[in-house]
């Protein structure tokens, strides 16, 4: 692998696909000056501001990084990588890594405005207790794989996932899939239901208030499969649409080509979206149970 000043790329343990990207400790310390000189609300009001600080982390790998990210997304063999500092301290608090998260989301693209948060990223809880309407925050259910950005109209080539901070968590491990590794991806993608409109909805904690309509499976330049597709928000039209999405749930909860993985606090998990799908595994029920994600989806620049 080649050699990057301050960074530190390997092969992730769990597979060969992601990368693991970790910056050592002098980047991280060089960080802190050009971040503080944005706190947060001038990040989520002036967007200039979030290229400044993409710009000052990319200087300091000689604009490597965003070179290399942006290959690494693009490949199909690969298209996904987790970036992280390599030692988490006291500097390396919430707003610091919010402000990692968009520097690095902005060496890729731009961020779908995330209208569940009001802002160009978001930033939620898992506990014990939830009351909510989707299973984002279902503690102890499983998040059942899927792609980002199924019910909106803007383009989600790509999705962003940092854990900010957890506490007394076991489980809840990430659950990624290629979609070259399924079993059944020939079979699913060829089928012609698959192919067909289907409509998409939300529940009201999403803020969307329309629906759009796109196929589950539809196919890249090289004749390659992309899939959109999550469990709760198709609205099937009738017995074959239903039965079809039943189908495609069961093959891709069975598959054994999952990759599961803890994602340490700090780190952030960068996806291609047409090709990979992500989900959660349950967490051990504990009342004290806290995890903190945020989240940037967003398309790839084009020039
Ligand atoms: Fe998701």
């Amino acid at each position: 692998m080649e050699k990057i000043e301050g960074i530190d790329v390997q092969n992730h343990k769990d597979s060969s696909r992601i990368l693991n990207i970790q910056l050592d400790d002098d980047i991280i310390k060089k960080l802190i000056f050009p971040f503080n000189k944005f706190d947060l609300t001038a990040l989520e009001l002036k967007p200039f501001t979030r290229f400044t600080i993409a710009k000052s982390l990319d200087d300091l790998t000689n604009n490597k990084l965003s070179k290399l990210v942006n290959s690494v997304l693009r490949d199909r063999s690969t298209g996904c990588f987790i970036i992280g500092p390599k030692n988490i301290s006291s500097k390396t608090n919430d707003k610091f890594l919010v402000k990692l998260s968009t520097a690095i989301a902005h060496l890729i693209g731009i961020p779908n405005y995330d209208s569940m948060a009001g802002k160009y990223y978001a930033r939620f809880h898992v506990k014990h207790e939830d009351a909510s309407d989707s299973y984002l925050r279902k503690a102890y259910r499983n998040m059942d794989l899927h792609t980002d950005g199924t019910y909106v109209k803007e383009v989600t080539d790509w999705l962003v996932m940092t854990k900010l901070e957890e506490q007394n968590v076991q489980g809840g491990e990430t659950a990624m899939l290629h979609l070259d590794d399924w079993e059944h991806c020939d079979d699913l993608s060829n089928d012609p239901v698959g192919q067909q409109d289907f409509i998409w909805g939300s529940p009201k904690s999403k803020n969307i208030d329309y629906k759009v309509e796109h196929p589950v499976f539809s196919f890249d330049k090289e004749g390659r499969p992309k899939i959109s597709y999550i469990d709760q928000f198709p609205e099937p039209k009738n017995m074959e649409q239903g039965n079809f999405l039943q189908k495609l749930s069961d093959a891709l909860e069975e598959s054994k080509n999952k990759i599961i993985t803890k994602l340490p606090v700090g780190h952030s998990v960068i996806a291609n979206n047409y090709f990979w799908l992500h989900g959660r595994k349950p967490f051990k029920e504990n009342k004290e149970l806290s995890r903190e994600l945020l989240r940037i989806r967003g398309s790839f620049f084009v020039n």
